[in-house]
């Protein structure tokens, strides 16, 4: 017999890797219908008022054009009129795309026209005269302080007595943080392929991180229960901007419904800047600490944008409230409402912004009492969530601490600014923390040993380029004892096994948990099938006296005792086990979280202003790690996304227009790889058999916490210069 070691913790590759580098992959643009008609969105000129006519005419005039679907003709929709949630909704009354003639923001989706090709659409499209009755509108979120409201979340109330620690405080800081609207730039633009079935069911084709949210959501709007499956086999990124159907979904559901024809509508570039975005934030935090920088008092207020629709909510200054050792804390969040699309969860949402306030705030007060800034984190360290006032099931916050600063080499860090200059260029170490949710939601998964000996694995997730498909077959392989060869992993279909979202960094600790639990029932079920017979070597043995190794069930107490798995389902036929787990209950008594260290190194020309961040060592705590490989390029690509947010990345909005100016990748910049130094990414050991049964906690966004932190504090560490507004471009640096 041959022993197997596990797959868990193995830097796999991934799994479906081959697919995708040979084009085989298939993406919701991509999939090829019969009779397929193609959608193009027009979108409005102006920011707020109505739209009083819309000139079709010279457009289904062109030869090839089917349809000009607008407000005024679009089909009775089911439920249009009363207000529809989907899984991610803010509070208030989501978007519906062509409802009336009421424009809500610049870049509304006001018609779809529908051709025999995309160019004749696109073509058709621009034909369109519109008439608006324009209204003044507002998009500058400092402009209309003056109008703020208290955002609908459930801040924790004041704790301590924050007047009076602020007062009495050796040292003070009253400091303001500002960042713009960003946006997610994925790879992939959203797209839906609507398949119209002979029987007018729906078989759609969308980029999305939620099948079942999709599908929960156009079976409402429609009234269409049990007639549409949703598929996304492929996500070309998302980073949150999946989390939610966007307009290109009902539209081309609304086309095909119309025409009984099939129909795709995939949005161009520009109209990725036509839907959700990072919200431009203004954060005040003021700080109030004893003489070698303990904290006394804490205040963090944040004042984000929503659109005049909807309240959206991220959790921004909750952080503030538990990364430390505080005994007075103030948290507040404020919401102004613009003419503007809703924001939209992107990568660790709030977090990255929250943090970055708390984080430079930190840096200034070690600089103010002239204490090192990761001793600062130290003197400061708790392992209790204040908000809560909880224990945290595990925080190995101090390995990344140590491990990470060993690495860097900050001990060879010279304190003052401007003291570590190589030539022209002036060398700034900086470091910050980061922190992330742990969270676990109820999911499930099926798994089936067939007859071929192969294992089929299966649950409604997604793999957002993540490598979901990856981490799940080594997990159903793992509880199996079979080699990962033998397990297919199913996942992008609505009609498999209720799952959640992908997004909040949940899926390893949510699916991944039933995944295992599926497994495991499947152990007993192959246990149980072998002891029909009493004659059975197995008879008597439960599920803990044998192990599942290299394709056999073993008795532990006598190995030579084993079964060829493929054996027992040659007897039983095909056997399958589908669980649904829940959260655990002995999570209620802690708190939960990643944790990280980041420090970076950024070299500054003197004359030009130019930065370069040329190194970061990123030490993540985030329990077991079941693929260090994809684990890593996760990090990786968070703490790209953070020196992008720290150096380049901002959606600029012409105010008078109402509008974002660079929708496009040549104006809005983001890294390339020439902008990249070396990123040393490394995961403390983390223990933790709270959170889930896998001691996992997931790592999609804890990478990009804390980054544009650690940025912004090695630049002040090389010039001496603090800039508090995002992006650090040099004019603000000369
Ligand atoms: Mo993530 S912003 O939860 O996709």
């Amino acid at each position: 017999m041959n022993s197997m070691t596990s797959p868990l913790g193995k830097p796999v590759d991934r799994v479906d890797g081959p697919l995708k580098v040979t084009g085989q992959a298939q993406y919701a643009a991509e999939f090829q219908v019969p009779g397929l008609l193609y959608g193009s969105v027009v979108n409005s000129s102006i920011a707020r008022g109505r739209i009083l006519q819309i000139d079709s005419s010279a457009a289904e005039a062109v030869p090839g054009v089917v349809l000009v679907l607008t407000h005024a003709n679009r089909p009775p929709i089911a439920s249009y009129d009363k207000a529809y949630e989907d899984e991610d909704s803010a509070d208030g009354a989501s978007f519906r795309p062509l409802f009336n003639d009421r424009v809500l923001y610049s870049g509304q989706p006001i018609a779809l026209v529908v051709a025999e090709n995309l160019e004749l659409a696109r073509y058709a499209g621009s034909l369109l005269k519109v008439e608006y009755a324009a209204e003044p509108h507002n998009t500058d979120l400092r402009a209309r302080l003056g109008k703020m409201h208290k955002a609908p979340a459930e801040i924790p109330p004041e704790r301590g007595d924050v007047g009076s620690a602020m007062a009495s405080a050796r040292y003070r800081l009253d400091v303001e943080y500002s960042s713009p609207v960003e946006h997610h730039n994925p790879m992939e633009p959203h797209a839906s392929t609507v398949h119209y079935l002979p029987d007018g069911q729906l078989e759609i084709h969308d980029k999305t991180q939620g099948v079942q949210n999709c599908m929960h959501y156009l079976e409402a709007v429609f009234g269409m229960e049990g007639q549409i499956r949703i598929l996304a086999p492929f996500v070309g990124g998302a980073f949150g901007s999946g989390l939610r159907p966007q307009y290109q979904l009902p539209l081309a559901v609304m086309a095909a419904l119309k025409l009984k024809q099939s129909v795709r509508v995939v949005l161009k570039r520009q109209q990725m800047f036509t839907f959700g975005y990072r919200p431009r934030t203004i954060q005040r935090i003021g700080i109030g600490a004893g003489p070698g920088g303990q904290l006394e008092a804490l205040t963090h207020q944040a004042i984000g944008q929503t659109s005049s629709f909807e309240d959206f909510t991220e959790h921004v200054v909750e952080w503030s409230g538990m990364l430390y050792q505080c005994p007075s804390v103030r948290l507040d969040y404020r919401l102004v409402s613009l003419d503007m699309y809703t924001p939209l969860d992107m990568r660790a949402p709030g977090a990255a912004l929250g943090v970055f306030a708390l984080e430079c705030a930190m840096d200034e007060l070690a600089s103010a009492a002239g204490v090192d800034p990761l001793a600062l984190r130290l003197t400061n360290y708790t392992d209790r969530n204040g908000n809560q006032d909880k224990p945290y099931s595990s925080k190995a916050l101090r390995e990344c601490y140590e491990q990470g600063a060993e690495r860097f080499g900050w001990s060879k860090r010279l304190p003052e600014p401007r003291s570590m200059r190589e030539g022209n260029q002036l060398i700034g170490w900086g470091m910050a923390t980061g922190v992330w949710e742990a969270l676990q939601m109820p999911a499930s998964a099926k798994a089936c040993l067939g007859p071929d000996g192969r294992l089929k694995v299966s649950s409604a997730t997604a793999d957002i380029g993540t490598g979901t498909y990856t981490v799940m077959t080594q997990i159903a392989a793992a509880a199996l004892g079979l080699p990962m060869e033998r397990v297919d992993f199913h996942l992008g279909d609505s009609s498999l096994s209720k799952a959640p979202l992908e997004g909040g960094s949940a899926t390893v600790s949510s699916v991944g948990s039933a995944v295992q639990k599926a497994c495991e029932e499947l152990r007993q079920k192959l246990l149980d099938a072998t002891q029909q017979s009493p004659e059975s070597p197995f008879t008597g043995a439960r599920l803990e006296d044998v192990s599942f190794n290299a394709g056999n069930m073993v008795l532990k107490s006598a190995p030579e005792t084993s079964v060829d798995l493929q054996q027992i389902i040659a007897m039983t036929g095909a056997l399958e086990a589908e669980v649904s787990v829940k959260p655990g209950e002995k999570r209620n008594e802690y708190a939960t979280s990643t944790h990280s260290a980041v420090f970076v190194e950024v070299r500054v020309d003197e004359a030009l202003g130019t930065v370069r961040v040329t190194r970061v060592v990123s030490a993540v705590a985030a329990g077991r790690i079941v693929n260090p490989k994809t684990a890593g390029n996760q990090i990786v690509g968070g703490v790209v996304w953070g020196i992008g947010m720290a150096l380049q990345e901002e959606s600029q909005i012409d105010h008078h227009l109402g509008r974002f100016m660079n929708h496009n990748f040549a104006e809005y910049h983001i890294p390339v790889n020439a902008d990249i130094g070396a990123i040393d990414v490394l995961f403390v050991d983390e223990q933790d058999d709270v959170v889930n049964e896998l001691g996992s906690k997931g790592v999609g966004e804890i990478g990009i916490v804390g980054v544009a932190a650690a940025v912004a504090n090695a630049i002040y560490h090389a010039t001496g210069k603090r800039v508090r507004d995002l992006p650090i471009t040099l004019d603000k640096l000369m």
